[in-house]
């Protein structure tokens, strides 16, 4: 029998005191298991992540609370309350949107348990006032030797578990990837190609934005949620200024993600117009994923977004030399990106839908240790 509990976090990883303490057990249970998954899909492990990181992105902040639910087998006789599958409800508290996802070991999977964390999951979503529930899953791997776009696959599990469950397809990104050392000399070709002009200048940086950029990068992050392409997803709006820029940076040193920036100054405003942030991890020195890439509307149409990307290529190739590759997560309409993607040689490798479904009404007691 499976049977569902919030996941109470671990203070710290308190792995050298034996027998471990139950919730850095459970924690270190739940990473492996989140591992398991992603590099089952993958056949690779360059979306691992470690606990220390997970636990790190866990922790409650003012603007995001994240919570996690774990199915536990409890007639496993050799492995009494085994994680089976966990799942996690991640929001800013007050806003209408939510992300939720749920994953089961594959031992254990078409026996409900994904069903059930989804319940407990929702449910909470409800109480907290959080109507319109999101989730983005990895579909299906691109077959490298056929060249169409990637597609949902229906019947795969995610899109199936989907569907049963009341979520529509609100956007379709796809995930590609680029082999950084493979492109190093198309990314000089277009730097040379592409003239900036006199206005604009490129400056980049690794890590904290240098104060004298701090405020236009706080605007051009907060037009980001309205002007990428988000399909059917709802959108919350986001304020952004300086002290929240500076907050987020602080977070990224939390899990050791550098950002690597590249940004385009307009000389005669002396404002950024233009940045494209590339995240880099301590514990994966072989994977780099691309950031957002947002060009201000006022400066479109000067190939500004591609001369970002291959200035940031170059940069890794030469100030990371041991990552190999790039991975990037673009909507199917949002041609600028995919033309400046398909012009640098990434090529798509899988789909990835972005789900959504909208509650309403008042919902059930919540957590806090319970088991539903
Ligand atoms: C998607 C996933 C969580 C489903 O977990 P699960 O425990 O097998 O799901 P359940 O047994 O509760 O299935 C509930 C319903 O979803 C649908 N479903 C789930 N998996 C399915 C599959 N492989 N094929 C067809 N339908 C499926 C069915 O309608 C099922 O009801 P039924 O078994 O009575 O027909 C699991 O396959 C998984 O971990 N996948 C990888 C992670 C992932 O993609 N998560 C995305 C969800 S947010």
């Amino acid at each position: 029998m499976t049977a569902t509990q919030w996941l109470e976090l671990p203070s710290r990883l308190d792995r050298s005191r034996l027998p471990m303490p139950d919730t850095t057990a459970d924690f270190l249970q739940v990473c492996q298991l989140a591992n398991l998954i992603t590099s089952l899909f993958w056949g690779h492990n360059d979306f691992y992540e470690s606990p220390e990181n997970r636990l790190a992105a866990a922790r409650p902040r003012p603007d995001l609370r994240t919570d996690y639910v774990v199915a536990r087998e409890d007639d496993d006789e050799d492995d009494p309350g085994r994680i089976v599958g966990f799942g996690f409800l991640a929001a800013t508290p007050a806003t209408a949107t939510a992300e939720v996802w749920v994953g089961v070991h594959p031992g254990f999977r078409r026996r409900g348990v994904g069903a059930a964390l989804l319940a407990g999951i929702e449910a909470e979503a409800l109480r907290r006032g959080h109507t319109a529930l999101q989730s983005w899953t990895d579909n299906v791997l691109v077959d490298p030797d056929d060249a169409g776009p990637p597609a949902v696959r229906s019947g795969a599990p995610d899109a199936a578990f989907a569907a049963a469950h009341g979520y529509d397809l609100a956007q379709l990104e796809w995930c590609s990837v680029l082999a950084l050392r493979e492109a190093a000399g198309r990314a000089r070709q277009v730097a040379s190609a592409c003239t900036l002009g006199e206005d604009y200048e490129l400056v980049g940086w690794e890590g904290a934005c240098p104060g004298e950029y701090a405020e236009s990068m706080a605007g051009l992050l907060g037009r980001m949620p309205a002007e990428a392409p988000r399909g059917g997803l709802e959108i919350v709006p986001e304020a952004w200024d300086v002290d929240r820029l500076r907050v987020e940076e602080r977070a990224r040193e939390q899990i050791h993600l550098t950002l690597v920036t590249t940004a385009v100054l307009h000389r005669p405003s002396g404002r950024l117009v233009g940045h494209s942030d590339v995240e880099t991890f301590r514990d994966l020195p072989q994977v780099a994923y691309q950031g957002s890439t947002l060009v201000h509307p006022d400066h479109r149409g000067r190939h500004l977004a591609l001369l970002l990307k291959a200035a940031n290529v170059s940069r890794l190739v030469r100030s990371r030399p041991a990552t190999e590759r790039l991975y990037a997560w673009t909507a199917r309409e949002n041609e600028a990106i995919l033309r400046a993607n398909e012009t640098l040689g990434f090529r798509p490798v899988s789909a990835h839908p972005g789900w959504q479904k909208r509650t309403g009404g008042s919902g059930r007691p919540g957590p806090g240790g319970s088991i539903w």
